[in-house]
């Protein structure tokens, strides 16, 4: 049980450790023509045809996670991106990600990133009882994702019933020289990948993925805010190489930010128990 797994003594201050690979950003483009500069740049800098994997682009807190000798050691937060906050006892309450990894052929050190994540219908749960009680409501999944992550006691954690969604695995021993089958791999060892990726052939293919998504992903039980399209040779990864900021064979098409307009009906003031009041909107 997670409570079991994180043992009692809780409060604990936050260790930063160094990230051993740092955590980049990713260079964002909002239309195809951007997109198809980025396939044209790439191209011209690495050898052979670029096949590229598009994966959701989650919008929750981003996790890094290092397993030696198939045991989970640190869970650093991404920080400054250089050093991050050493988060391990939160996220061993996580049941879904697994502590201990045991499979054939297990590289004696690996590292596994993802997002962390608050489905929303947790959040709306979370929100409501966080009403009742006068508490401050989350802005949205993110931020409670996020915020849950950095909260000093691990049953809290527990409680909030968070996932976390993989799309990276790294290491200097990896079997396999492309981007998708070290997913498959990961998936293998027991971490939750998302089943939605796909390997395009051509930029041709990228976009009638991120044209599919684009309305599809409300379906989802999580936020997402766009694709990544990262190159799936990791030789040709590293020809293509990075900038101080993010990686040259990766990208981030972003969907237009979801508006809309409604009109506002009342605002009506909760008292919470504490005696806070609460004003809330009450749309159409
Ligand atoms: S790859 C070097 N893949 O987006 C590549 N990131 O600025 C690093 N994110 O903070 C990231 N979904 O937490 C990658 N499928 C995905 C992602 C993803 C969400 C987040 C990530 C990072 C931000 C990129």
């Amino acid at each position: 049980s997670p409570t079991v797994k994180v043992g009692s003594d809780i409060a604990r201050e936050f260790r930063q450790y160094e990230h051993r690979y740092p955590m980049l950003s990713l260079a964002n483009t909002y239309n195809f023509d951007e997109l198809r500069d980025f396939d044209a740049r790439l191209r011209k800098v690495v050898t052979g045809p670029v096949e590229y994997v598009c994966e959701l682009k989650f919008d929750g807190a981003s996790i890094s996670i290092t397993y030696i000798n198939g045991l989970m050691t640190t869970a650093l937060t991404r920080g400054d991106g250089t050093r991050g906050d050493d988060v391990s006892a939160n996220i061993r309450t996580i049941s879904t990600i697994p502590v201990v990894v045991k499979a054939p052929n297990l590289p004696d050190e690996f590292i596994v990133r993802g997002e962390i994540l608050m489905p929303r219908a947790v959040f709306r749960r979370i929100n409501e009882e966080r009403s009742k009680e006068g508490l401050n409501l989350f802005a949205n999944p993110r931020n409670a994702a996020a915020g849950t992550l950095k909260t000093l006691d691990p049953s809290i954690v527990a409680s909030r019933n968070l996932e976390c969604i993989f799309y990276f695995l790294l290491g200097e021993s990896l079997p396999f020289r492309t981007h998708y089958k070290n997913l498959i791999l990961a998936s293998m060892w027991g971490f939750s990948t998302d089943s939605h990726t796909e390997v395009c052939s051509n930029i041709g293919e990228v976009i009638e993925y991120i044209n599919k998504w684009d309305t599809k992903r409300e379906e989802l039980p999580y936020d997402t805010d766009g694709v990544v399209i990262k190159v799936n040779s990791i030789d040709q990864q590293i020809e293509a190489g990075y900038t101080a900021k993010s990686p040259r064979w990766a990208i981030a098409y972003k969907y237009k930010a979801e508006q809309a307009l409604t009109r506002l009906l009342s605002v009506s003031y909760q008292v919470g128990r504490t005696g806070t009041v609460t004003p809330v909107a009450n749309l159409d």
